[in-house]
């Protein structure tokens, strides 16, 4: 039977309190939804149909660049139940539905092959024990002991809300997660009413009208609570978070990545991690990062779609941004490295340096406290503290080029466009706005004079000094 996944995605998510919709909050910096997208589309489903409540536009223009889902809009939001529903006529009539909840973000396609394999012609659902289920829909079952649900029937899903004292101490609670052939499916919906607490059609409800019916129930194990646990609300959120960011952290490990504390990596995106690379306490990648062996990251980084070499070393509180940076090089602390920047071999880029839309070349290095921007910087050059390239005009942009083993001295001022040749000299404190030559000194400053002798002004009785 052909496959199609029914993603419910339109619920308010009242409990997140945010203008965001829910399923567009991140997880590890993608959507809830991408995630639930991700599982579903290692499936191979010939449909995957994503139900959005209104307005819409904000979940679509997300997923926009992503021509595997078709979109059902439920309007009004009147329950699970209801947005199940609202994808049926969408469906092909022999097809099996497969109906994920785009609050469950981390359900792995293993549990989902398993809950459409034990669906049959009747309904599959995942269910896992909790040790606190407050908050979820527990599953009745018929003839079960408590410590086993073996040889018991599912006869029912209570929601938390309708839930009696005594249904509510149930550990066995409803992922949300299910199968059934469509036909199935599609008259257990027609038989649901919002005789509940919440007034709303539950598509939970319709375990108990099919064992009603004679219709088999089977439940499959989530296995790992976290994998196939709902996001209602941001500690939630949280808590999955947390989570899979430490089944990151212990595949770098087992990859040979030292992470001198898992519980205090980020990563939003894809890394990849030579052998012996050190990633110390508080350091978030974002986008796709690719490091070498044997790079260093300090505490309290942010590297995003970047790509160091071997043996680089980031120093404390540094960012680094669409950069490429080549072995050995050494970066920080307190660097910011913005997109365009290209460093070559052992270049040092030091203390409260700013690079953007800048290439260095072989071991060149600027120390501290500068501003690279929009310029080239040839190999052995010295950029001295306080330089700064000054590339915009007010309206445009302009480049400086600078030269092989050139020195720049301190607090030069650099007046883009501007060329500095190869071996040229730069004296401190200097404005540059003319091309200098191969091997010359350019100075651009006030000259200095001294006054022999000078007697300062008179203090006057009753001044009481700044
Ligand atoms: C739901 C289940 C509960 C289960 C839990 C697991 C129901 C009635 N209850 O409760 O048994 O333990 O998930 O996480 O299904 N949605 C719509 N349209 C609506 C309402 C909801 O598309 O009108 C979607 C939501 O976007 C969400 C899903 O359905 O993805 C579940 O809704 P939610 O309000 O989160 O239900 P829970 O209280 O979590
Ligand atoms: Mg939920």
């Amino acid at each position: 039977m052909a496959l199609e996944v029914v993603v419910l995605a339109a619920g308010a998510g009242t409990r997140m309190r945010s203008r965001t919709p829910k399923v567009l909050h991140p997880l590890a910096g993608r959507p809830l939804l991408a995630h639930v997208l991700d599982a579903a589309f290692r499936l191979e489903a010939e449909q995957c149909h994503v139900v959005v409540g209104h307005p819409a536009d904000e979940v679509k223009a997300h997923f926009q660049n992503e021509p595997r889902i078709s979109w059902v809009l439920q309007e009004p939001r009147l329950g699970s139940g209801h947005a199940a529903a609202q994808a049926l006529p969408a469906v092909a009539n022999d097809a099996t539905v497969l109906v994920l909840l785009g609050d469950v973000p981390l359900v792995r396609a293993e549990t989902l092959s398993r809950c459409i394999a034990a669906s049959g012609d009747g309904i599959a659902l995942v269910t896992i024990d909790l040790p606190d289920p407050r908050g979820f829909g527990r599953i009745l079952r018929r003839g079960s002991s408590r410590d086993s649900h073996c040889g018991s029937r599912i006869i029912g899903i209570v929601e938390d809300a309708d839930a009696t004292a005594e249904q509510r101490a149930i550990a066995e609670i409803n992922t949300g997660i299910l199968a059934a052939p469509k036909a199935v499916l599609g008259t257990l919906l027609e038989t649901l009413d919002r005789n509940n607490k919440q007034g709303e059609y539950y598509l939970t409800d319709i375990v108990g009208k099919a064992d009603a019916r004679g219709i088999a129930v089977a439940g499959v194990d989530g296995r790992v609570p976290e994998e196939v646990m709902g996001v209602n609300d941001r500690v939630q959120l949280a808590h999955l978070e947390r989570y899979y960011q430490r089944g990151l952290a212990d595949e770098l490990m087992r990859q040979g990545v030292a992470v001198m504390d898992p519980s205090r990596l980020d990563i939003r995106g894809r890394l990849k991690a030579g052998r012996d690379c050190v990633i110390d306490v508080d350091v978030v990648f974002e986008g796709d990062v690719v490091l070498g062996e044997g790079v260093h990251v300090g505490p309290g980084c942010v590297i995003r779609n970047s790509a160091l070499g071997d043996a680089v070393e980031v120093h404390p509180m540094s960012c680094i941004d669409g950069a490429m940076v080549a072995a050995g090089c050494r970066i920080g602390p307190y660097a910011r490295l913005r997109p365009g920047t290209e460093l070559a071999e052992s270049v040092h880029i030091g203390n409260f340096v700013e690079t953007k839309k800048a290439s260095l070349g072989v071991g060149a290095k600027a120390n501290h406290l500068a501003y690279l921007g929009d310029a080239s910087v040839g190999a052995g050059t010295n950029v001295g503290a306080g330089a700064i390239t000054c590339n915009y005009d007010g309206v445009d942009k302009h480049r400086t080029e600078i030269g092989e083993n050139v020195f720049i001295g301190t607090n030069a001022t650099l007046v883009a466009p501007l060329t500095i040749d190869d071996e040229a000299y730069v004296g401190a404190g200097s404005t540059i706005t003319k091309t200098v030559e191969r091997e010359d000194l350019a100075i651009g400053r006030g000259r200095q004079r001294n006054i022999q002798g000078w007697t300062p002004p008179a203090k006057r009785q009753g001044d009481e000094g700044p």
